[in-house]
């Protein structure tokens, strides 16, 4: 079996945590003995500034020849805010409607949490974050800019369909994880009424998963319920912009924006993986930004196309490194890029030799 896999390495820090990542899925393929044909697209802002170009007609239909889009990172100071980021993750995220945004929150040390006695087994939840929705549509404007009559707006938008298949994949999530078998839907309806439609559909979908416990949050107060009580979350399924939030949180409470990866997916369609973190253009190509989000999101990408075994030995791989105590910090600048994707790589050598294909 051989897997076309498209590439953006992207901006600042993305391309050479793109490398690592791929480094390691190489490898991975090679112990359990399927190929990876890998074609690398140039888009990011420096592609922008030579061409004009930022995600180009016919660049969605050329994605969807793909299994998986494996993506850097997005962002460059040299441009507007949030051009080239709109342009290229979210032009993708809804052109190719990946409407969900898989966010797994796990601790491999205790070292890595800040927060004091939280141990492994207390931080293992995964956020189903909604991905086509919410104020990220698009719709508003600005009038009068910069006039002392200025009005801003800009919609925050929910459809029946996009929460229903968000939180039908979230409760389906539960029961293939088999964890603690409970799902919170984390929204702020007592105060955004239209995020009632969230509240119904959750109640009615539940209805169909009777073994999974329902559970319900509003955003502020699980802030504060992921940094008190961590080790009650098991699935949680939130819209859009508060998915985007409480996953920053939640990656500190594994030890940073490191580690944390995410997978825009469509389940049976081309899905794109990447890690949360920004582009971190100050250590940019200085060897210095941890790879281990473009490591762990290249391991969700395995489990999309299908290649569960592989998964499932990679996420033993960072396990056992991380598990090791030899890495000191997730920070960016206390390992090498290429000395973490190194790591990685031993030991899975070591997994696969043992239990690989
Ligand atoms: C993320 C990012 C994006 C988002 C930005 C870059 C548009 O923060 O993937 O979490 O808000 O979704
Ligand atoms: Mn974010």
């Amino acid at each position: 079996m051989e897997y076309d896999i498209a590439v953006v390495g992207g901006d600042g820090i993305g391309p050479e945590v793109t490398v690592e990542g791929l480094k390691v899925v190489t490898a991975v393929a090679e112990e359990f003995g399927f190929g990876l044909k890998l074609v690398e697209f140039p888009y990011c802002t420096q592609h922008f500034l030579d061409t004009g170009e930022i995600l180009p007609d016919g660049a969605l239909d050329e994605f969807r020849q793909f299994q998986a889009i494996f993506l850097g990172a997005i962002g460059d100071p040299r441009v507007e805010v949030g051009l080239i980021e709109r342009g290229i993750i979210a032009g993708v995220r809804f052109g190719l409607d990946l409407y969900i945004n898989l966010r797994p929150i796990k601790l491999y040390h205790e070292d890595f949490c800040p927060i004091k006695g939280k141990k492994p087994a207390d931080i293992d939840f995964v956020v189903v974050r909604e991905n086509t929705e919410d104020a990220y549509t698009g719709i508003g404007g600005i009038l009068k800019r910069g006039t002392p009559d200025e009005v801003a707006c800009q919609q925050m938008i929910y459809t029946r369909k996009g929460c229903e298949r968000a939180i039908r994949y979230a409760f389906e999530y539960a029961v293939r994880r088999n964890g603690k078998k409970r799902l919170t839907l984390v929204d702020k309806a007592n105060a955004i009424r239209a995020q009632d439609i969230w509240t119904r559909t959750f109640a009615e979908v539940g209805e169909e998963f009777p073994e999974i416990e329902r559970d319900h949050g509003y955003v502020d107060a699980t802030c504060m319920w992921m940094i008190k009580q961590p080790e009650f979350y098991d699935v949680m399924v939130t819209p859009n912009l508060f998915g985007d939030i409480i996953t920053d949180l939640g990656a500190m409470l594994q030890g940073g924006m490191g580690i944390a990866a995410s997978g825009n997916i469509h389940p049976g369609q081309v899905s794109m993986f990447e890690p949360i973190h920004g582009s971190a253009p100050k250590y940019a190509g200085q060897n210095k930004a941890n790879p281990m989000g473009a490591i762990a999101a290249a391991q969700l990408m395995l489990d999309h196309i299908g290649e569960d075994a592989a998964a499932v030995c990679l996420e033993q791989a960072i396990a056992n490194l991380l598990g090791s105590g030899r890495i000191r910090s997730l920070s960016a600048g206390v390992h090498g890029t290429d000395e973490i994707g190194d790591l990685v790589v031993e030991e899975v050598r070591k997994l696969g030799r043992k239990g690989g294909a």
